[in-house]
């Protein structure tokens, strides 16, 4: 019941566990939360008076006002494990060897790992709950798990509770959540008033949703998609405007007026990157393909499919316009690696094909970004060390683009913004071009400046084979 929750702990001290986990502990001085992961190195960082292993606006504060009192982080998953009333799942969940494209799965060895250490180690009633981003029928095969390791006479049960945080964004969209949705099988609702209890502490009541375990776990895929959807739309609709001389700015906001489609996420950018779109969108694929729902999966896979194209098409721009000074081994500076802005976070960047596709192209790179380390974005990039010689990896934008003949904005840090454009064409190498995939920076003011810029959703005239 609501009054026995004393005890939770939360396997996976990642993007998803140690924000969610200290913003619980925050609002419910009464429960004590441990953090586990098997990443002795990560449960150290937690631990640590210097940095956390993940960078969240706010989440600093936080840890270090619970830490000590009711929020732990620890290597020994057994014992939190066995002290819980509730344990949290929010291990990775990466996609499976046959990840790309079309049928990509997903690798649920930790999340089965995890079912097995509960059934293991758990002498009472104990909820499980997925908080890790899993394909449907994830809650069920945790319940078979627990149903056959389980000690006879302890009663599990398996609850759906999706993390719609942000990246960014985590602390506040945690204080502050749109909906709380708990799933759970028939009978298991004691267990969902008890994780609807927690919540209770800070979250208002018609916030918080319970429903199925399927209509749970579905949900989590399908606001994702269905967001991913509205990127890839507008881009879509970028790549018309570039062609006939629209403005994707002005067309988003016109339709984002309409109160049934709403301004938000319609930004035309170079592509969306991140580690739920990508996933949960082959989630989706991969279900339906095997529901039999061959038109459902080849819709939902057009949104990843569009995606690519527009980074592509971003790059084709940058070689049409800088074109056989690129061959020439120009120098571009690439402002920006992180998938966007407020995260050190680079997976599923479209930084990545963005670089890669230069370096092809024979470019030389000067990559800045400032939250992303230099080892993380050197390991995004292709292996090949002729590629590596030809990456300099800075640590301002001023010193990226020193003699560089083009600035690519591949993340819309704020900073980028308010950089003194005059001082940054001086440095750079003329004619200097300037492309904004995110529409982050004032074009005409840097056209003024002697620039030739050129943002997604744009036509421009400044190169005759550039449109
Ligand atoms: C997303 C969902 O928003 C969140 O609810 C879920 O829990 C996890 O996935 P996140 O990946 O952190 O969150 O970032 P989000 O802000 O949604 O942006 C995803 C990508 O879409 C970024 O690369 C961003 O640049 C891009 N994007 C977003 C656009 O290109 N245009 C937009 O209008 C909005
Ligand atoms: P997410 O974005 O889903 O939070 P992360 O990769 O940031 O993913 O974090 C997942 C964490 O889960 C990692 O720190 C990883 O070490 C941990 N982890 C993965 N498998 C296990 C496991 N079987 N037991 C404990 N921790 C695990």
């Amino acid at each position: 019941t609501a009054a026995s929750v004393r005890r939770v702990c939360c396997i996976g001290a990642g993007y998803v566990g140690g924000p969610t986990s200290a913003v619980m502990a925050l609002k419910c001085p009464g429960i004590q939360f441990t953090v586990v992961d098997s990443d002795a190195g990560r449960i150290a960082a937690w631990n640590s008076a210097a940095a956390l292993p993940i960078y969240e606006p706010g989440l600093d504060e936080v840890v270090r006002s619970q830490r000590g009192r009711n929020l732990w982080f620890s290597t020994d998953i057994d014992a939190a494990v066995a002290a819980a009333d509730i344990v949290l799942l929010a291990v990775n969940t990466p996609l499976g060897p046959r990840g790309a494209g079309l049928g990509g799965a997903t690798d649920l060895s930790a999340i089965e790992q995890c079912a097995r250490t509960v059934a293991r180690v758990a002498r009472r009633p104990t909820i499980v709950v997925e908080k890790s981003t899993v394909p449907c029928g994830t809650g069920e095969l945790i319940a078979g798990i627990l149903r056959r390791d389980g000690r006879p006479g302890v009663g599990f049960s398996v609850l759906s509770n999706p993390e719609f945080l942000s990246e960014g964004t985590a602390v506040r969209d945690l204080l502050r959540p749109d909906r709380v949705i708990i799933g759970g099988l028939d009978g298991s609702e004691d267990a969902q008033r008890a994780l609807a209890s927690v919540y209770a502490h800070w979250v208002p009541q018609e916030r918080i949703v319970t429903m199925g375990l399927w209509s749970a776990e579905l949900a989590k895929l399908a606001a994702n998609a269905l967001l991913a959807q509205r990127v890839s739309s507008i881009n879509s609709i970028s790549a018309v405007c570039e062609a006939v001389g629209a403005d994707i700015a002005d067309v988003s906001r016109a339709c984002g007026m309409d109160s049934r489609i709403g301004g938000r996420f319609l930004h035309a950018s170079v592509g969306f990157g991140g580690s739920c779109f990508h996933k949960d969108i082959m989630g989706l694929v991969w279900l339906a393909e095997s529901l039999g729902l061959h038109d459902v999966a080849e819709y939902w896979d057009q949104v990843l499919q569009m995606n690519s194209s527009q980074t592509a098409r971003f790059v084709a721009r940058i070689a049409r316009a800088v074109g056989c000074d690129l061959d020439a081994g120009a120098e571009v500076a690439v402002l920006g690696f992180a998938y966007k802005a407020g995260t050190g976070d680079t997976r599923n960047t479209p930084a990545a094909p963005v670089c890669e596709r230069l370096l092809a192209q024979g470019a030389r790179l000067a990559i800045y970004d400032p939250k992303v380390p230099a080892r993380q974005i050197r390991d995004a990039l292709p292996a090949e060390s002729h590629y590596h010689h030809r990456v300099r990896i800075c640590s301002d934008a001023y010193e990226a683009v020193a003699g560089a003949r083009a600035v690519v904005l591949l993340t819309p840090w704020p900073e980028f913004a308010t950089l003194d454009w005059a001082r940054v064409h001086g440095l750079m190498a003329q004619p200097a071009y300037v492309f904004d995939g995110h529409r982050a920076l004032d074009a005409p003011a840097l056209d003024r400046l002697g620039f030739r810029a050129v943002s997604v959703g744009v036509r421009t005239t400044h190169h005759p084979k550039l449109k």
